[in-house]
């Protein structure tokens, strides 16, 4: 089987609903291999609808693959949900082609791409974020970040469908893929909101269906890095510190708190930077464990400015910039908000606990 994108390479056209069929399985045994016997056959039942309805989208994007030879030659598997994701967006003109992936990462993938004639700034290159499928993407614990979140459609507007808003209560397979709609779309209303504001985030320009489309931070060759990556120059550090902590005190006058906000969601490009990664969005408004997110926020990024030789203390600019905005601070940080994965969350700990 063929998948390519390439120039010279054509899709299998002739491949069999049942070849199909197998590639979603190998896809499947991915995730099932570590899954007890009686979820498996729970999970199969449900999946076996969903793999037919994605084999048919499998060979509309063979279709269409006809029209658009991108450059960038992705590996199998990621080929062919890059093509279906991608592929709304490259037909309505906003993408011309896609050059290279800028990064791959757990919940999203990050693609270099030209712009086409849809998108007004045509010298500017674009990045496509480009989320993986929910059945293989990790679903991690986003209810503490969703708490008092409506949820959104695949336009950006709140759902009030009581019937779409029972199959997400209910966790159907259609539910959950409103809800993973709704993340996504969470960061592209975010990035709206907040680049009209005049926040430092990429510009966005459109998001279809599992993508977004924004400002490429970077030139042709060599993407922004991340800041976490950067040694700042000791005249540098101190106003770039200052900038993070205006754009997290705008965010606040939006409502908003980034919710996973350190140097690893912030680029570092001609001395600039720019925040990015907003699925998890928090609403400080009504979340109930804003303020413990807004904390681990500030604790996070003065610690990447500490080590960059800003003299900073995290919980006091936090509680200065949460009650100008009339919050009260309820708790300290707990453990739940934490990720034991994260070097930075248990530097965090570390810190919470010396004080106590
Ligand atoms: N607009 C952009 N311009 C240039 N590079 C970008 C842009 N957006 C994202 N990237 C690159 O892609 C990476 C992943 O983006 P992002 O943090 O939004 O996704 P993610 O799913 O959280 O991935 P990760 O798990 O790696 O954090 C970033 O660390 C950055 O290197
Ligand atoms: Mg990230």
């Amino acid at each position: 089987m063929s998948f390519g994108f390439a120039q010279n390479e054509t899709f299998n056209l002739t491949m069999s609903k049942n070849q199909l069929l197998e590639f979603y399985d190998e896809l499947d045994d991915s995730v099932l291999e570590e899954t007890p016997a009686s979820q498996k056959q729970v999970f199969q039942k449900r999946e076996s609808k969903k793999q037919v309805a994605d084999a048919k989208l499998f060979v509309r994007a063979q279709e269409i693959s006809r029209e658009f030879k991108f450059t960038y030659k992705a590996a199998r598997f990621e080929e062919a949900w890059l093509l279906d994701s991608l592929v709304q967006i490259a037909e309505h003109q906003w993408i011309s082609d896609v050059l290279r992936k800028v990064k791959g990462g757990k919940e999203a993938s990050v693609y270099l791409c030209t712009p086409g004639a849809a998108a007004a700034a045509r010298s500017f290159l674009l990045a496509a974020k480009v989320y993986r499928p929910r059945m293989l993407r990790n679903l991690k614990n986003d209810s503490q970040y969703r708490a008092g979140r409506e949820d959104l459609d695949e336009s950006g507007n709140v759902i009030i469908d009581d019937g779409t808003l029972h199959a997400m209560k209910k966790r159907t397979a259609f539910g959950e893929e409103v809800r993973h709609q709704s993340w996504i779309a969470y960061e592209f209303t975010t990035l709206e909101t907040l680049h009209a504001a005049g926040a430092d985030v990429p510009k966005p320009y459109v998001m279809e269906k599992n993508a977004i489309l924004m400002e490429y931070i970077g030139d042709k060759s060599t993407p922004a890095s991340i800041l976490n990556a950067v040694n700042l120059d000791p005249d540098e550090a101190q106003p770039l510190f200052e900038r993070v902590v205006c754009n997290i005190d705008l965010m606040l006058t939006h409502d908003r708190i980034h919710g996973d906000l350190s140097a690893y969601n912030i680029l570092y490009w001609n001395g600039n930077i720019t925040l990015i990664d907003f699925p998890q969005v928090v609403i400080p408004s009504s979340n109930p464990a804003s303020w413990n997110i807004f904390l681990r926020d500030l604790t996070r990024i003065c610690q990447y400015f500490s080590a960059q030789g800003v003299t900073c203390d995290a919980r006091a600019i936090a509680v200065d910039l949460w009650t100008s905005h009339g919050h009260k601070i309820v708790q300290e940080v707990h453990p739940k908000y934490l990720d034991p994965e994260k070097v930075e969350d248990r530097q965090v700990w570390k810190e919470v606990t010396r004080k106590k």
